[in-house]
């Protein structure tokens, strides 16, 4: 969640972090309990403030002597919402699978590793990060709770008495205060109404006999797709923001891309649901593949569902394990308009609508689903930024589209599936006129 390094350009001057966000706007922010201690991570110091000590024996308790910590995130819709209105609330739903993955990712370096615990409920969440204290607050914007994960080398053992670690923050004593953001605010009463419509009621815990065992690898063993596990890697992730309209992409490289997107392996065995979320490709320069639309699902199941409600005049030839060409032909045109007329989706290799399982999935599990399955879609994309940064090219999400048009293109209709996040990949060109420090000073020294 820290900073990866600082731009400038003339007289300006801007971070970056490892985890992206939509318009570089980062309305992620992150807390670690841990030691009893609730503290808040300050990206620009890399250090944590202390918000509140419970008692350390109920602490101890939760942990029941196993070995980890915490870590939550929050959502501050407002630091979207001021520059892209009601598309704020999707956004930062997106940039919480993201950080998820990114956290997922950073745990794998220290052969940790992460899952959420589901649990808590919103409202035991903005208790225990202190997030409903308005007497904190004051008149700074308001923080939503997201999700609560485990942190340790092992965990698949059930944390102890919830309710008892609630009971001590709230009555914990709290120190520091928010900020205010803004002096003035533009009002998207929709951004309000989605959010108490998917206020998370908290779940059952799994018993332990029936939680997947988890993946712990130690470090570099590279259980993200193929690439080894670099703090380096990590630290050069960024977003192109042009590609060069050429350079072409093996097949096998394109192909363990994909592979490392598998439900079953890290960073996805952070989350409790299985997969919702498959790729409908628009692919461009991929060697040995003809450019053309292709989907690429994640679960074998849902070829046979897609083909029943998308274009009857698809071909679903079968291309490789889950890929499958639907229409030879040249998409950058029509790529780069369902984007939004953005060059990124049709100069690259390839660009992709991640395309979820929404109506039956809100049906059967409950309208707090919709905000997991943007999660989702910004894990996939996280993968993506770390799968391109190792195959020496580079990524962007793409937030901006048309989601009307993207299912009319495939034939899509009602709200069974619906497009939550466009990506794309291809060899960047670089702007040379913006100049790159590390993001501490710390590491200007180390290196
Ligand atoms: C959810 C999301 C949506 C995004 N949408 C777009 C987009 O539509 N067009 C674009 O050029 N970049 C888009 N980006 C890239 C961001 O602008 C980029 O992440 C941000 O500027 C931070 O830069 P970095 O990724 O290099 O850290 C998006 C990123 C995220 C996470």
């Amino acid at each position: 969640m820290g900073l990866s390094a600082w731009k400038a350009y003339r007289e300006t001057r801007w971070a970056l972090r490892v985890n992206p966000s939509s318009g570089n706007l980062h309305p992620t922010e992150a807390y670690i309990v841990h030691d009893g201690r609730i503290l808040h991570y300050a990206p620009r110091e890399h250090a944590v403030e202390e918000r509140a000590v419970m008692s350390f024996d109920r602490w101890q308790a939760f942990l029941g002597g196993q070995e980890g910590f915490l870590v939550a995130l929050t959502s501050i819709h407002w630091r979207e919402a001021w520059k892209y209105g009601e598309r704020a609330f999707r956004y930062c739903q997106h940039d919480v699978g993201h950080a998820i993955a990114a956290l997922r990712v950073s745990a794998a370096l220290f052969g940790w590793t992460l899952r959420l615990l589901p649990e808590w409920s919103d409202d035991d969440l903005s208790t225990l990060l202190g997030v409903d204290r308005d007497e904190d607050r004051g008149d700074a914007e308001a923080e939503h709770p997201e999700c609560l994960a485990l942190v340790g080398p092992s965990v698949s053992w059930n944390p102890g008495d919830r309710a008892s670690v609630v009971a001590a923050a709230r009555s914990a004593t709290w120190l520091g205060r928010a900020n205010v953001l803004s002096r003035g605010h533009d009002q998207w009463e929709i951004i309000e109404r989605v959010t108490k419509a998917t206020h998370y009621p908290g779940q059952l815990p799994t018993p332990n006999s029936q939680r997947p065992t988890l993946n712990v690898e130690p470090l570099g063993v590279g259980p993200f797709g193929n690439w080894e596990l670099r703090r380096e890697l990590i630290l050069q992730r960024r977003s192109a923001v042009a590609f060069d309209g050429r350079t072409t992409l093996p097949r096998e490289r394109f192909l363990s891309m994909l592979s490392a997107l598998d439900p079953g392996a890290p960073p996805f065995d952070a989350i409790d649901w299985p997969p919702h979320v498959h790729l409908a490709l628009f692919v461009h320069r991929v060697d040995g593949l003809v450019p053309g639309v292709y989907a690429y699902v994640r679960e074998s199941g849902v070829v046979d569902e897609w083909r029943a409600v998308m274009r009857p005049e698809f071909l679903w030839e079968p291309v490789a394990d889950g890929l499958f060409l639907l229409l030879p032909t040249d998409v950058r045109w029509a790529a780069n308009r369902l984007s939004c007329d953005q060059e990124i989706a049709s100069d690259g290799f390839f660009s992709l609508g991640m395309i979820a399982r929404l109506e039956s999935a809100l049906r059967e599990r409950g309208q707090w689903f919709y905000r997991r399955l943007f999660w989702e879609c910004g894990m996939i994309g996280q993968v993506l930024y770390l799968e391109a940064e190792a195959a020496g090219s580079r990524a962007t999400g793409i937030g901006c589209f048309y989601d009307d048009a993207v299912h009319e293109l495939l034939g899509l209709s009602g709200r069974a599936w619906h497009s939550l996040y466009h990506f794309s990949m291809g060899k960047p060109v670089d702007d040379f006129r913006l100049t790159t420090e590390p993001g501490y000073i710390w590491e200007v020294s180390a290196t």
